[in-house]
C-alpha cells in the first residue's frame, strides 16, 4: 500500500471529501450557459453568412458600346478632340434596384483629365439594361506631353486609334426591401478609339467592357 500510494502517509486522514454538490452544479449551469452562448453565436453566424450570400449584389456591367472619334490632334501643345460615346449599364441584380445619386464621367489620355461631365441622376430597375448618350465630349486642352510620351503619340498618330481612358464615379444606392447598400463603386473604360477621318479608317472601334469595383 504504501508503495502504491505513498502520498497518503503523509495526509490521508479518512475517505476523500466528494467536491461540494454545489459547486458542481454552478459548474454545470456555466457549461450549459456557454454552450447555449457558442450555439448562439454559431447560429447567427450561419444566418449572417447566408444572408451575406442572399443579399450579395452582382457588380454592375458597364460596356462602351460606341465610340465616335471626329477629331484628335495635338497642334502648338493644344489637344483638339472630338469623342462622343455611348455606353449600356446593365443592372443584374434580380433583387437591388439601382439609384445613382451623383454621377460624374471622366475622360483621359495618358493620365491627363480632359474633359468631365456631370450626369443626371437616374434609376435603374432589377435585371434591365440603361443607355448613357452623353453630349459630345469636345474641345482643346494644353498637352505637354514628353519624351516617351511623344513617341507614343506619334505611334498611335500613324495606326490612327488612341488610347482613351473613361472613369466613372458615382454614389449610389442600390435597394431591395428594407436593405440599402450606400456605395461608391470606381468604374474604369481603357478604351482603343480608332479617328474616323484616319487613314487606316476601316478600324472599327469594338463593344468594351469596363472593369467595375465595389
Ligand atoms: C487640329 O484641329 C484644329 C481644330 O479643328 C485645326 O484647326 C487644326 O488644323 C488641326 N491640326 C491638324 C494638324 O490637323
Ligand atoms: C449612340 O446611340 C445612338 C442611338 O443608337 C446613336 O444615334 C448615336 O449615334 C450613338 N452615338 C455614338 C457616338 O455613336
Amino acid at each position: 500500500m504504501a508503495d502504491k500510494q505513498p502520498y497518503l502517509n503523509a495526509n490521508f486522514y479518512g475517505p476523500t471529501v466528494p467536491p461540494s454538490s454545489k459547486r458542481h452544479r454552478g459548474r454545470r449551469v456555466l457549461c450549459t450557459i456557454l454552450k447555449v452562448a457558442i450555439g448562439f453565436i454559431v447560429g447567427v453566424g450561419i444566418v449572417l453568412l447566408i444572408l451575406g450570400v442572399v443579399y450579395r449584389p452582382h457588380k454592375l456591367e458597364f460596356n462602351v458600346t460606341t465610340a465616335k472619334l471626329t477629331q484628335f490632334n495635338i497642334t502648338a501643345n493644344q489637344l483638339y478632340y472630338n469623342l462622343g460615346l455611348n455606353v449600356t449599364i446593365r443592372n443584374p441584380n434580380s433583387r437591388y434596384r439601382v439609384y445613382y445619386d451623383t454621377n460624374e464621367m471622366v475622360v483621359l489620355y495618358k493620365n491627363r483629365r480632359l474633359n468631365s461631365l456631370s450626369l443626371p441622376a437616374f434609376f435603374q430597375d432589377t435585371k434591365s439594361s440603361a443607355v448613357l448618350s452623353p453630349n459630345k465630349f469636345e474641345g482643346q486642352r494644353l498637352i505637354l506631353l514628353a519624351g516617351d510620351e511623344i513617341v507614343e503619340f506619334n505611334s498611335e498618330k500613324a495606326e490612327g486609334q488612341y488610347p482613351i481612358d473613361v472613369k466613372f464615379f458615382f454614389r449610389l444606392r442600390m435597394k431591395s426591401g428594407e436593405v440599402v447598400l450606400k456605395l461608391k463603386p470606381k468604374v474604369h473604360c481603357g478604351l482603343r478609339v480608332p479617328l474616323s477621318n484616319a487613314p487606316k479608317s476601316f478600324v472599327f472601334f469594338p463593344n468594351t467592357a469596363c472593369d467595375f469595383q465595389f
